[in-house]
């Protein structure tokens, strides 16, 4: 088989064997297919498409890359959770915690930051002393014993899918369905998933913006998944703004212990108890979802979620003084509220410039600065919210006044004050299914 070959076959929009796509993801993971022509045969099935069969094929060759987790010594179903990526999305901090607190046994295996969107694990890193490498009988033991372990994945886990995502991020073919099913699904099978709660981000703040494609995403990750022998839950969600108010990975943490005390922000919390209740269904907890909601709301009320992260974050050798305290979390050295100048409602315009003004301002974008875990966006007003001249709208938090400068201009150009009341979205695009 020649590489050559197979990039004509696609490029003319034909259909690849099994052999043919585990020749191309083995030849490039081993480093014996070069880079511009696998980047060549990604754009070609970016434009022309995978089918069903392909994307399954995709899927499977990434699994093989690496090795896979073994997590049948815990007893009874096992759920995993997975965003797409969005903006202010801690729904992992507070609907892990729920659920594991009414018996859902959680492996996550979580990623880092990547473009304007943040990462679980670089959230968790700000808490002091808090470990994301977890070894296997680690998070095992933490999983029997509280329910709930997020770790790092490691390197062995579809090592095919870091290396072709590096180069799709380089070569504009990210946003393609096939590529992204397989992306998700491969990690989730070699993590050891069986049942997993995937939330398909849609909106202005999402990798896939467009609502009818995030929805033809959401049917590709179960259809793929059923043919895998897995069972695929997915909502897709609102992201057209920050979900809740902090935008940064310490405020987020900050946001996570307040809504697990019952006093975060609706939006935040409503989602995040949608998913619990999801993830309670997965795991046979319950099988209705009344039941299943009553059960997380109870949770809530109770505080048994905090209870839970508090557990994690100390058998992950993290300060779980945080939980009482945040002023042990890392913060940033300035804040600069920035304010409405007239009268009129708050308008979210592009929900992925705050994210990357947050990015901005924590070092992960703009390059050559330290990491500064503290910094960030957190919103002081919801969209199509009715706001006052000199009413704040967000603040940006830093430390170095050169990353303010960009996130300032980044801010600005993704929010605005209107005169009408702009259309506001649902929180879940709920359908048919
Ligand atoms: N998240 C992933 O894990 N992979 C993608 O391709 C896109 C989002």
């Amino acid at each position: 088989m020649l590489p050559y070959e197979l990039i004509i076959k696609k490029r003319d929009g034909h259909t690849h064997t099994r052999q043919e796509i585990d020749f191309l993801v083995k030849g490039f993971t081993l480093g014996r297919i070069e880079e511009a022509q696998m980047a060549s045969w990604l754009m070609a099935a970016f434009i022309q498409g995978l089918d069903h069969e392909e994307t399954r094929y995709l899927t499977e060759a990434m699994v093989d890359s690496g090795s896979q987790l073994d997590l049948s010594r815990l007893m009874g179903a096992t759920v995993d959770k997975h965003s797409t990526g969005g903006v202010g999305d801690k729904t992992t901090l507070v609907a892990g915690p729920l659920a594991a607190a009414v018996g859902v046994k959680i492996p996550k295996l979580s990623g880092r930051a990547l473009g304007h969107t943040g990462g679980t694990l670089d959230k968790l890193a700000t808490i002091p002393g808090f470990r994301t490498s977890l070894f296997h009988d680690e998070l095992i033991t933490q999983i029997e014993e509280i329910g709930l372990a997020v770790g790092a994945q490691t390197a062995d886990i579809a090592p095919a899918d870091k290396k072709l995502y590096a180069l799709r991020d380089r070569t504009a073919t990210v946003e393609s369905i096939p590529f992204i099913t397989a992306s998700i699904l491969s990690k989730k099978v070699a993590g050891g998933a069986k049942n997993i709660l995937i939330d398909v981000k849609a909106g202005s703040g999402a990798f896939m913006p467009d609502l009818v494609r995030a929805k033809q995403l959401k049917k590709s990750l179960i259809e793929t998944g059923a043919e895998l022998g897995l069972n695929v839950k997915c909502l897709v969600t609102d992201m057209n703004q920050p979900l809740g108010m902090a935008v940064g990975n310490s405020l987020e943490i900050a946001e996570a212990i307040e809504t697990l005390e019952g006093k975060g922000p609706a939006d935040l919390t409503e989602l995040s108890l949608r998913l619990a209740a999801e993830m309670v269904l997965l795991g046979r907890v319950s099988f209705k979802m009344e039941d299943a909601r009553a059960l997380v709301e109870s949770a809530l009320a109770q505080r048994q979620g905090l209870v839970v992260l508090e557990k994690m974050i100390r058998a992950q050798g993290g300060d779980d003084g945080v939980i009482k305290d945040r002023r042990r979390l890392p913060a940033a050295a300035h804040i600069l509220p920035i304010v409405a100048e007239h009268d009129g409602y708050l308008a979210i315009n592009d929900c992925r410039a705050i994210g990357l003004a947050a990015a901005v301002l924590s070092g992960h974008q703009g390059g050559g600065f330290s990491f500064d875990a503290g910094a960030g966006v957190l919103m002081r007003a919801r969209h199509g919210e009715a706001v006052e001249a000199g009413a704040p709208l967000l603040e940006l938090h830093f430390t170095e006044d050169e990353r303010r400068v960009e996130a300032e201009l980044l801010t600005r150009k993704g929010i605005a004050v209107v005169k009408e009341k702009p259309e506001v979205w649902p929180l879940v695009y709920e359908d048919e299914d």
